[in-house]
This record gives C-alpha cells, structure tokens and sequence, in this order.
C-alpha cells in the first residue's frame, strides 16, 4: 500500500510518496511566494497553494500512479478565507508570520482578555494566530461580511482550505491540531468557542468542524487534480505536529526541535498544560483514543540568523559561516542575540532588537561567526529549560530536523548547551513521513519510521555551560527583554 503525503509549507509545497514500509518511493515539490505589501505584513495567494498542491499531486500520479489514500502536513496558523459559490478566496492567505493585528491585539490584552483566552486555548492573545486575523478580515474586506449572512463564508486553515478544493467542496472540516492553533478552538471541550468569538469579534459558524487527526476527512472529487474520484483523506495534522509524530515520539520526555528559519520545539505532556514560562499550550495530535497534549516554543529567528550573519559580514553562505566558526574554540566572549523581528518563545518580545555584545580588541570575524551558531543554540535551549520548569523536570534528549540540524558543529553546540543528547533524523519528510504513518494506521498498517541518524552528546563540564548560559541571559535581557 502507498500513501501519498502532502507537506505544505511557506516556502514550498511537497508529495511525497511513501509505502508501507516507510520508504520514500518519489517525491515532488513546487515553490511558493510570500508578498510583504507593508512593514509586518506577510501574504501569500490561497489560489497558488492550491494550484501547487495540484501540481506535485500531478507529477506524482503520473509517473507513479494513484496512491491508496492521502495525508496532509500544513504550515499552520495561516488563515484562508473563501467564497463556497464561486470557490475563489476573498483575499490573500493572511500567513503566520504576518504581524498585521500587532496592534488589535495589544488593545485585547490591554482590556484584560488575555487570561480567558489561554485558559481556554492555552495560547497568549498574538497576531501569529488566525483569531485577530479573522477579525481583520471581516473589518477590511467588504464581501466578508454579505458572505457570511448568506451563509457561503468559509475560513480556515490551510489544511481545511485543500481539504474544500480536493473534495470540490464536500468536506469543510480540520483537525484537532490544527484547530488548537487558531485560538478560537477551546482545547478542553475540542470544540470552536463562540464565546472566544465574541472576544475578537468573529463568528465562528463560518469555521470547519473539528476532527481527531487520523479521521476519515473525504474523498477526492473528480477532475481536481489527476486524481480520480474516491482517494480518501485519512491524516491531517500540522507540519510541527506531524514532525514529532514522525521522530515517534509518543510520551512525553523528549523534545522535537525543527531548525528553519525559525524554530519550532514541542514536547508531550501527560495533561493539558498552561505554560507558566512563555510556551504554548496545544494539542499534538488526536485519534480515537483523546487528544495528545503538548507544550510548544517557537523562535522568530533560528537558523535564519545564520544566513544572515554570513550576509552581513560576506560570507559566502551559512556553511562559510560555520566553517569559520570552527577556526576558534569559543566565542572570545561575544554573544549574538538574533533578535532580527523580536524575540518570540520564551520571551514574546516584539520590540527586541539584535544585539552583538562583548566585543574587545582581540575580536575576531570568527569569534562572531561561533557567536552566531552559539545564539541558536542558546534560545533552542531558552526553550527546552522553560519546558522543563513547565512540566516539573528536565526533558531528556532533542529530537532534532530541519535543514540546519545538518551541521554537526551546531548540533554538538546544542548538546554541550543543553547538557543532554541531540538526536538527529537523517531524511528531510519526516513531517511527511509522520502524516503519512498516520494514515497508514488508519489503514491498519502500522508503518515504521525511520530510526536517529546520529546521536551528539554533551562535551561541555556542568560549570562551563552554567557561564556559557548565564552570559547569554545577561545579553537577552540588553537586546530588549524585560522580565
Ligand atoms: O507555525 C508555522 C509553521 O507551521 C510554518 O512551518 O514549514 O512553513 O516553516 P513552515
């Protein structure tokens, strides 16, 4: 048997084809741009994830054939809305990035809202959630609300959007993980609040119907994509999510951190947790059995901040970085807080700048290239220690994917600050190979996944680290942070 994962991020679209044995028989990917039309906005066209997702579907169905069933792995908190008549969005995918609420949000927390929410969804008021951008979408775009009372108004997330388009419109539906990252989902119910739409002035009757991750979401229409009728949807579940799910992570203890431009770590936990240390309370995944709780940290800039340090000193690129990084063996005292957009988990400090600090006459370009890939790895570790003061103790070992989960001078960086083991997966889908065992599951196979690649363990004495981290926490609280 084949499932045929579809991975949709930001920067790209991906199929990926994957058998029962978890090998990756083909796979396809199609770019896509984001538009920045003003300072903090970020959009991309919902009609061009669609038709990317028909394409990679596409070269996959015609060199391989048709795949017994479907999983979706989605960039998550990106809000897609549309017209059910005419199937066209009303106006750009308001992506997760996009910081256009900034102040709507602001004016929320200030009238006393934010505790209601959190308690309810585990997630302090932020624009990175599609609540107040659903809001901005019905105070900016006037079809939204005429559509609404005609009762043809869709919205959702990225998920929902192609679950629509694949089914031609018979299923309007996301899963549990994806519906807890949109902060009108009240995670202790698994149901859209409307209460919580009161607070940001939304209805909710225009929202998906929630469902357990490994649910049998539709069945492919005919003449949408080269698919024929009748492939069923069986697993949705966010990229981040579907990551964890893929490493096996399965119990809490372990922490998955994807290094991309940003980072995203997420660790279970054996109930619903309200992070009391800047982390996001969230659902993982659900099935038949319940929901799977988990505790999450993202970071605004991660390896990004490594492009561009190599940028700004002329380096060549990020391996040109890290090369040069490796000719001495600390920092010489520089630290680099990549406050690059603010600082996100566990700080929230949008008004942070970038600060590069402890410089002398002995500094060297070198010393900041090892100052770069250290500040990664200190706010990876900013993240695991706050899940730890969260959950009572200290996660055992990181899971690590991502493109920069390559480096291995940055990957035994992480272990000596974290002092705990760093487990690397040595294959990029593993979001895709995570949704895809997913729905195999759902097709009683119960599909292997692929084993860490490579383990890096902790080289650094207890008192170094303790100096290394302190030093850091000195530089975070100059680039803007106040406690
Ligand atoms: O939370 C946003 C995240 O899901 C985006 O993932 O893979 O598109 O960077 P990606």
């Amino acid at each position: 048997m084949r499932v045929l994962a579809i991975d949709q991020g930001t920067t790209n679209t991906k199929a990926v084809l994957v058998d029962d044995q978890g090998r990756v028989l083909a796979s396809a990917s199609a770019a896509l741009t984001t538009d920045y039309p003003r300072p903090g906005w970020a959009e991309q066209s919902a009609m061009s994830i669609w038709t990317s997702v028909r394409d990679v579907i596409g070269q996959i169905v015609r060199s391989e054939g048709v795949p017994d069933a479907i999983g979706i792995a989605n960039q998550r908190e990106t809000l897609v809305v549309w017209d059910a008549g005419t199937a066209q969005p009303i106006c750009p995918a308001l992506i997760w990035q996009c910081r256009r609420t900034a102040e709507s949000c602001a004016a929320l927390i200030a009238a006393g809202h934010d505790a209601e929410v959190v308690a309810a969804t585990g997630l302090g008021i932020n624009p990175l959630f599609p609540a107040s951008k659903l809001a901005w979408v019905f105070a900016h775009v006037p079809q939204a609300r005429a559509l609404h009372e005609q009762g043809m108004l869709r919205a959702g997330t990225v998920d929902t959007w192609l679950l629509w388009c694949l089914t031609a419109g018979a299923s309007f539906a996301t899963d549990h993980s994806n519906a807890s990252r949109m902060q009108l989902f009240d995670t202790r119910n698994l149901q859209f609040s409307a209460g919580l739409g009161r607070i940001f002035g939304v209805p909710t009757d225009c929202l998906p119907t929630p469902h357990a991750s490994d649910s049998e979401f539709g069945e492919t229409a005919a003449g949408v994509t080269d698919l024929p009728a009748g492939v069923p949807v069986l697993a949705m579940m966010g990229d981040s999510h579907a990551a964890l799910y893929g490493h096996g992570v399965r119990a809490p203890g372990q922490v998955k951190a994807t290094y991309g431009t940003g980072s995203s770590l997420m660790t279970l936990t054996p109930t619903r947790v309200n992070s009391a240390h800047g982390l996001s309370g969230t659902i993982a995944w659900s099935t038949a059995a319940g929901p799977v709780y988990a505790l999450e940290g993202n970071i605004t800039v991660s390896a990004q901040a490594a492009s561009f340090m190599a940028g700004l000193m002329g380096v060549a690129d990020p391996a040109a970085l890290s090369a040069l990084a490796q000719t001495v063996p600390d920092t010489g005292g520089v630290c680099f807080v990549p406050a690059l957009a603010g600082l996100g988990a566990p700080h929230w400090d949008d008004a942070a700048r970038g600060l590069l600090a402890g410089m002398t006459l002995s500094t060297t370009r070198a010393h900041v290239a090892r100052a770069t890939f250290e500040a990664i790895a200190q706010q990876v570790a900013d993240v695991f220690d706050a899940m730890g003061r969260d959950v009572g103790q200290p996660p055992e070992r990181i899971r690590a994917d991502g493109g920069a989960s390559g480096n291995p001078f940055l990957m035994q960086l992480q272990a000596d600050m974290l002092g705990c083991p760093v487990q690397t997966a040595d294959i990029a889908e593993i979001g895709a190979l995570g949704v895809a065992a997913m729905a195999f599951g759902n097709l009683g196979v119960d599909m292997p996944l692929p084993a860490p690649a490579q383990t890096y363990s902790p080289r650094l004495s207890a008192d170094i680290r303790a100096s290394r981290r302190t030093a850091w926490q000195q530089a975070i609280q100059r680039a803007g942070f106040t406690p």
